[in-house]
């Protein structure tokens, strides 16, 4: 099955499980915008279901949706040129998943990273939800039929099964129904680390505030954890060799990159033989230009939560209209009767 077969379409979500990082946006929504704004068809979900998996405060987990719903347009997602929903508006994900849980195999879902850094030691006091989670991300996509899907490093090897489950499912009921959708992963920015430990990626859920820079920060936060980030006491080399034993300074100038549109190697060019206390201050002022007028519009479109409900009811609805033909032919394709 050629992937020419199937319509171009983009599909990618984020959870609601917290603050929107830098990360999340250099690694993610930086680039929903641009697939949207490049004229292919664009879906961006909110996964709150996927959130869930670990355990999320019921006031915190609305507060957040919206959150992250007002994140999506405050950094240029346009709810009339891609389609911006909530996941559990569309029963289509759950039914999918579940079909999709008969697909999968145990042993794939023991191969994958992400579940063994987050259950560590504690894989038998985890929801089963977290450990079948990428079965309900392949049912995200394919009830799309998704043919790309923006993404950061991590989430590689969820895309990679979300292929092997469309292939499975296609060769066990002999058809050529889903697509094997492709992981898009470029960009300075599809790995941003821990502004306090370059081996660790920045995450919402790191108990430090200060390894991290959250979209709703102000310029005075940013500039203080941009003044604080860890580095070493040599000045910036004129080539990307020379960053190769140094993941703090390297991710400052992948930051750098991330932001301003260049390759670090560009930006290498500008700011070889720069101290960081040269450098940071120049991160520090890109950053704030960048990501103050974000959170200004942020705190502007949370003043109003019925327009963000609204929003999302309406990216539901076409959502669903695409979803649920599939789902339907999906649910025909393993054999179950349906005669509503
Ligand atoms: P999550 O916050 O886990 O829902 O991730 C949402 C999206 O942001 C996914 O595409 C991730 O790959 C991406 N992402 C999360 N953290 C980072 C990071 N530190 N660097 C780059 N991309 C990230
Ligand atoms: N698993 C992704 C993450 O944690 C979020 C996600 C859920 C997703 N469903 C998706 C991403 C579908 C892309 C496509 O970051």
């Amino acid at each position: 099955m050629t992937e020419a077969a199937f319509t171009p379409r983009v599909f990618s979500g984020i959870q609601p499980s917290g603050n929107l990082t830098l990360g999340n946006y250099l690694g993610a929504v930086k680039r929903f915008v641009e697939m949207q704004n490049s004229g292919i068809e664009t879906i961006y979900c909110v996964v709150d279901m996927h959130a869930i998996t670990v355990w999320q405060d019921p006031e915190a987990l609305r507060r957040q949706t919206r959150e992250l719903t007002a994140a999506y347009l405050a950094c240029g997602l346009d709810p009339k040129k891609s389609i911006l929903f909530n996941q559990s508006q569309v029963s289509a994900h759950a039914e999918l998943g579940w079909l999709f849980n008969c697909v999968a195999r145990l042993g794939w879902m023991n191969r994958m990273t992400q579940f063994k850094d987050k259950a560590g030691k504690n894989a038998e006091k985890m929801s089963l939800g977290l450990y079948a989670y990428p079965s309900l991300m392949a049912a995200d996509i394919l009830a799309y039929k998704a043919t790309h899907v923006p993404v950061g490093e991590d989430q590689k090897q969820h895309v990679e099964l979300t292929r092997d489950i469309a292939n499975k499912f296609n060769h066990d009921f002999k058809t050529n129904f889903f697509p094997e959708p492709e992981p898009i992963i470029d960009g300075a920015g599809t790995r941003v680390m821990s502004l306090r430990d370059g081996s660790k990626k920045m995450s919402k859920s790191d108990p430090s505030d200060m390894s991290r820079i959250n979209m709703t920060d102000d310029a005075d936060a940013i500039a203080k954890k941009i003044r604080k980030a860890k580095t070493d006491p040599e000045p910036l080399p004129d080539n990307m060799d020379g960053l190769a034993d140094r993941p703090e300074a390297r991710n400052l100038i992948n930051i750098y990159a991330g932001i301003s549109g260049q390759t670090p190697a560009e930006v290498l060019t500008e700011v070889a033989g720069q101290q960081f206390g040269q450098f940071k201050p120049l991160l520090a002022d890109l950053a704030v230009a960048h990501l103050a007028p974000i959170a200004d519009e942020m705190g502007r479109l949370m003043a109003d939560p019925a327009e963000i409900d609204r929003i999302l009811g309406d990216g539901a609805n076409r959502a669903a209209e695409i979803a649920e033909p599939i789902l339907a032919d999906a649910y025909d394709i393993v054999g179950m009767i349906r005669s509503r």
